[in-house]
């Protein structure tokens, strides 16, 4: 029979902290059915103590690896050998207060939450056990995963390593995260539409030292840019900017073209360019920001293709109604352009996603 919880460790040369860790663990689940699972990557004994806990409870599986990854892949390996309905993630330096498990775990039922975050930035939540240095530079990484991610933006501490998931939420779905952050992983891959919160003291640790590195920093880095490569509609306004910029260069050589080669009046120069360019994004749009909505056949490329012009004809009004509004207001002209820009670009994105693009529901 499956348990109830699986309570999944991740442990690199933890041997100090992880006997009172599992008392902690074992004291805060009493008359739940749960297992433990450990996934370790030591190299100072704690696969030894790990395996004698095993040997004495069936509760408490221990992988150990040879070669591991890092954190967040021994999570996902932990997760992969884990067999409960829900999956609790946490520390085994007791930075993550194990008695507060319960108390997430109800959250699953109490409000039918798929993931509930354990997080250090609620009102009533402190960390003390980050140095400040480390508290400003965390507070950044946050901010840049939020600005990118949608997914990050779900929770107040995305970047937490103490949370539970209903397993439907990590089932079947392909997990690949690089270096330390798998909650931001699960929040950008997972299936889930409820996420609550709980906060809590992320102390000193109990034992041992932190295996955060720079090398963890880059790795954070590289995850961000896998995650955004391979999340579409995160990417989709980047790739939307991208497109735009290529239509300027589209618009300035058949500008070029129609006034000087072919010497006609300006005006026919900007109109010709408009409609070229507006093509060329079209077209680039298509095959890259919103690849993932292919055409079911000509007719439907046509329809979005006039839906597209009709869109962009929309934007450019919004665009002079905003520049027209802010030079009236007083607004200097080039800051009102900018302005305008931004608006009448954000308005474009926008409508081709829900209209030009859009048409099934729940896509975003
Ligand atoms: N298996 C394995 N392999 N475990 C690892 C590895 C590894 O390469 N690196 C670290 N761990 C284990 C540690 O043994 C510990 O149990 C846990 O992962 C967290 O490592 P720490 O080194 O203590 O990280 P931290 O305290 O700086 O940061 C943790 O807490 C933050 C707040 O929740 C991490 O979970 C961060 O991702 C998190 O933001
Ligand atoms: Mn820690």
């Amino acid at each position: 029979m499956a348990p109830t919880v699986s309570v999944v460790i991740p442990t690199r040369n933890e041997r100090a902290a992880v006997p009172r860790l599992v008392q902690e663990v074992r004291a805060a689940l009493a008359g739940l059915d749960y297992e433990l699972v450990f996934v370790d990557d030591s190299t100072d004994g704690t696969d030894a103590l790990l395996a004698g806990l095993a040997r004495d409870d069936a509760r408490v599986l221990v992988h150990h690896r040879r070669d591991g990854h890092g954190l967040a892949s021994a999570v996902v390996e932990g997760i992969r050998r884990s067999r409960g309905q829900a999956v609790a993630v946490l520390d085994a330096d007791l930075q993550h207060p194990p008695a507060l498990l319960p108390a997430m775990l109800a959250r699953l039922e109490t409000e039918g939450a798929d993931v509930v975050v354990a997080s250090r930035y609620l009102p009533g939540a402190c960390a003390p056990g980050l140095s400040r240095a480390r508290r400003g530079i965390s507070l950044l990484l946050r901010l840049l995963a939020q600005a990118l991610l949608r997914g990050a933006r779900r929770s107040t501490d995305p970047l937490s390593g103490f949370f539970v998931v209903r397993r439907a939420v990590v089932e079947g779905v392909r997990l690949r995260p690089v270096g330390f952050k798998i909650l931001l992983e699960i929040l950008v891959r997972g299936r889930y539409t409820r996420v609550a919160e709980v906060p809590y003291t992320f102390g000193p640790r109990a034992a041992g030292r932190t295996k955060a590195t720079l090398r963890q920093g880059v790795d954070y880095f590289r995850h961000l840019a896998l995650l955004l490569a391979t999340s579409p509609p995160d990417a989709r306004p980047w790739k939307f900017l991208l497109v735009g910029a290529s239509g300027v260069g589209v618009n300035m050589a058949v500008f070029w073209i129609v006034t000087r080669p072919v010497g006609a009046h300006y005006v026919a120069g900007g109109v010709t360019a408009g409609a070229v360019s507006t093509f060329t994004n079209y077209l680039l749009n298509s095959a890259f920001t919103w690849a993932d909505r292919p055409a079911d056949g000509a007719g439907m490329f046509l329809r979005r293709l006039v839906r597209y012009y009709a869109a962009t004809g929309a934007g450019n009004l919004v665009y002079l109604g905003v520049l027209t509004g802010l030079a009236h207001l007083g607004v200097v002209p080039l800051l009102a352009n900018l302005v305008a820009v931004g608006v009448g670009g954000t308005f474009n994105y926008l409508m081709h996603n829900v209209w030009t693009w859009g048409g099934q529901r729940g896509r975003v």
